[in-house]
């Protein structure tokens, strides 16, 4: 029988849908449309429904967010860059009171300075960074448990 608290968004932001041409060495060479079907089978592995979204608009990408608790259980979130400095992210994440797992392909703690800094801190279960694509069956490990069954 299906779960029903199963069904779990992956957002990307900005730039993630340039996966492929982006600087392998933090990347690798994976295209964002293969990493969805790795993360589309992660997920059936977990008896868990995903669906994916990528947007290069911040507004959008907030607005988004605002309709999260309408259209699901749980969020993975990758907002590239915007993690680093997008308030407007934050408190949209913060209204829609999601339960939610921050992930990053490349390990943002061993790069540049700023990229060491989340404003989704303190927002998320938890922060996976640096485990590149399985770090999203990482995440959804991690809401799985949260949604319990
Ligand atoms: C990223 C890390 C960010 O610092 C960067 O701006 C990205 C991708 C990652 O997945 O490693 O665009 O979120």
């Amino acid at each position: 029988m299906a779960r029903s608290h199963n069904r779990v968004k992956v957002l990307h932001g900005v730039n993630l849908d340039m996966l492929g041409r982006r600087d392998p060495e933090h990347y690798g060479t994976i295209t964002l449309a293969e990493l969805e079907v790795k993360v589309k089978r992660f997920a059936r592995d977990l008896d868990l429904e995903v669906t994916f979204f990528q947007t290069n608009h911040e507004g959008e990408f907030v607005e988004y967010l605002h309709r999260l608790p309408e259209t699901t259980d749980a969020a993975v979130l990758n907002p590239g860059a915007w993690t680093h400095y997008s308030y407007a992210i934050r408190d949209a994440l913060e209204m829609t009171a999601v339960p939610a797992v921050e992930v990053h392909l490349s390990d943002i703690d061993s790069r540049e300075e700023w990229r060491r800094r989340s404003v989704l801190e303190g927002l998320v279960i938890r922060v996976v960074s640096g485990e590149g694509p399985d770090g999203y069956r990482h995440a959804l490990e991690i809401l799985n448990e949260r949604l319990g069954s």
